[in-house]
């Protein structure tokens, strides 16, 4: 069946269709479902957004309350929270990825199940029975149960077309003996743009490998299977992943799409936004700015911290830098590098803030650069607002972003895995002066529009959601 095939409107359906979003609790998850959600709602669908506890106190906390859904007369998304398993104390990080997996599988699953009983049975407060979940990708379990109980389940991957494909073809990879790739071999050669999880995996066993591959094959047992991205974007990943998907919907970018919603697009941010930056780039000249930030989840060590430090200040350019308090590995901290920080501060070259409202600072006129780890969201982002990229790739995804970024869409440069100073003093100069900088500002600005205009009406992504509204109408069952 294709995707077309739910073009038929189901008329009547909207006021009894409820569909239950569950992202996986990190951040770069929650960004893009959050704005899904919001984008449902406007179309007349109830929509409930489950949470952890662990991350809903988080973004109670941090947010003043009027970035997310539902805090104006418009449609509501109503939130839910299941416990994650894992105590309080102990860090959700990139490291422990997989310790919260399976805390989830384990822990949480049996909760989920309830909840959805109970929605199913209609105790959904002012909501009809729900009728349709979205969970996260890399949660099979989500989808799994959701169906047992007759509830029609689809995915929804956060990562870009290319690396979700890069996802599929590791059974592929390990069958033809090409992964695991062996010790000491030159990562550089043939393949430049692979994911981290193929790059260190030792065995065919490696559990971070295994996990990448099973949740990605799993997803094909999904109703549907929903992208953030654009046919513009990725066409040939795109068509590969129809072949054994044959209902995908590439939606994205979900931040830029205002199908039907009037308001801003949803933020939820687990650390405050420190909005001072906002008013420091308002006092600096036009695209003099290099907006430094590495994600949600990245970790350095003290060296890589002062590499990019020495490389930014040699520049002679003025940077803007986010320092998430969990960006330095433990025990990382100096005083040598907060004294730095508060003399660059002194001298107005410099502002370090722990989070920034991203988005704003992207479409700020004072950003020249982003200096990305090439996260999913963070890359749709920049290029929705035209801003060219030097790309420090971390894990999993980035790598292959970063990759696409440089070779295949022009709009930035990638770093890979060095960092020194020298290296980031020549990117910046490279991304912010000169022929090279103009050429690739001219780039970044022509992919912008391409982008911007496939979530405008008449645009790809535009109609993709609009499908994907039919189809999960079209799944109402009568109340
Ligand atoms: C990771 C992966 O790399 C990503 O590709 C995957 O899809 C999700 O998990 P993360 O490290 O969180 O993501 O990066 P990214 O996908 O770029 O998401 C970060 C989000 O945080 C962005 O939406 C960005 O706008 C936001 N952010 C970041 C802020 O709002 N303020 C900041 O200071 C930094």
């Amino acid at each position: 069946m294709t995707s077309d095939s739910y073009v038929t409107a189901a008329a009547g359906a909207a006021a009894s269709t409820h569909v239950l979003i569950f992202p996986f609790p990190a951040q770069g998850h929650l960004n893009c479902m959050l704005q899904l959600a919001e984008l449902l709602a406007a179309a007349d669908i109830h929509v409930t957004f489950l949470n952890t506890e662990y991350n809903h106190r988080r973004l109670l906390r941090s947010s003043s309350g009027n970035s997310l859904p539902g805090r104006g007369p418009g449609p509501k998304v109503q939130f839910r929270a299941i416990a994650d398993g894992l105590p309080d104390d102990r860090a959700r990080s990139a490291a422990r990825l997989l310790e919260l997996d399976a805390s989830l599988r384990a822990r949480s699953s049996q909760a989920y199940r309830d909840l959805l009983v109970d929605l199913r049975e209609g105790s959904g407060g002012r909501a009809p029975r729900v009728t349709c979940v979205i969970a996260d990708g890399i949660m099979p379990f989500a989808i799994d149960i959701a169906e047992e109980l007759g509830i029609p389940a689809m995915a929804f991957r956060t990562p870009s077309a290319s690396s979700v494909w890069a996802y599929y073809c590791i059974p592929k990879l390990l069958q033809s003996g090409e992964l695991p790739i062996p010790e000491g071999a030159d990562l550089d050669e043939p393949i430049r743009g692979l994911p981290s999880f193929c790059r260190e995996a030792r065995s065919s066993d490696d559990p971070m490998l295994r996990f990448v591959a099973e949740v990605t094959a799993h997803s094909a047992r999904a109703r549907a299977f929903i992208l953030n991205t654009c046919e513009h974007l990725e066409p040939s990943a795109l068509s590969s992943i129809r072949a054994r998907m044959p209902v995908t919907y590439a939606v994205g970018p979900l931040h830029a799409l205002r199908s039907g919603s009037e308001s801003a697009p949803a933020r939820a941010s687990l650390w405050r936004e420190d909005r001072t930056c906002v008013a420091w780039l308002d006092g600096q000249p036009e695209r003099s700015v290099v907006y430094v930030s590495f994600g949600s989840f990245a970790v350095m060590s003290r060296k890589q911290f002062l590499e990019f430090w020495r490389g930014l200040v040699g520049s002679g350019r003025r940077f803007l830098w986010v320092v998430r308090p969990d960006l330095i590995e433990e025990g990382g901290w100096t005083d040598e590098m907060e004294s730095m920080i508060e003399g660059a501060r002194d001298r107005d070259r410099a502002r370090v803030v722990g989070w920034a409202p991203q988005r704003e600072v992207l479409g700020h006129r004072a950003v020249g650069c982003f200096m990305t780890h090439s996260g999913w969201n963070s890359t749709l982002e920049s290029m929705v607002e035209g801003v060219p990229m030097i790309c420090w790739p971390f894990f999993a995804d980035q790598q292959i972003n970063s990759r696409f970024v440089s070779e295949v869409w022009r709009i930035g440069l990638d770093m890979k895995d060095t960092c020194e100073r020298s290296t980031v003093e020549r990117m910046v100069r490279e991304a912010m002066e000169g022929d090279a900088a103009d050429e690739l500002r001219r780039s970044a600005k022509a992919t912008a529009e391409a982008v911007r205009k496939s979530v405008e009406e008449g645009g790809s992504s535009f109609a993709a959601f609009q499908r994907l509204v039919q189809h999960i109408k079209s799944l109402a069952r009568p109340n």
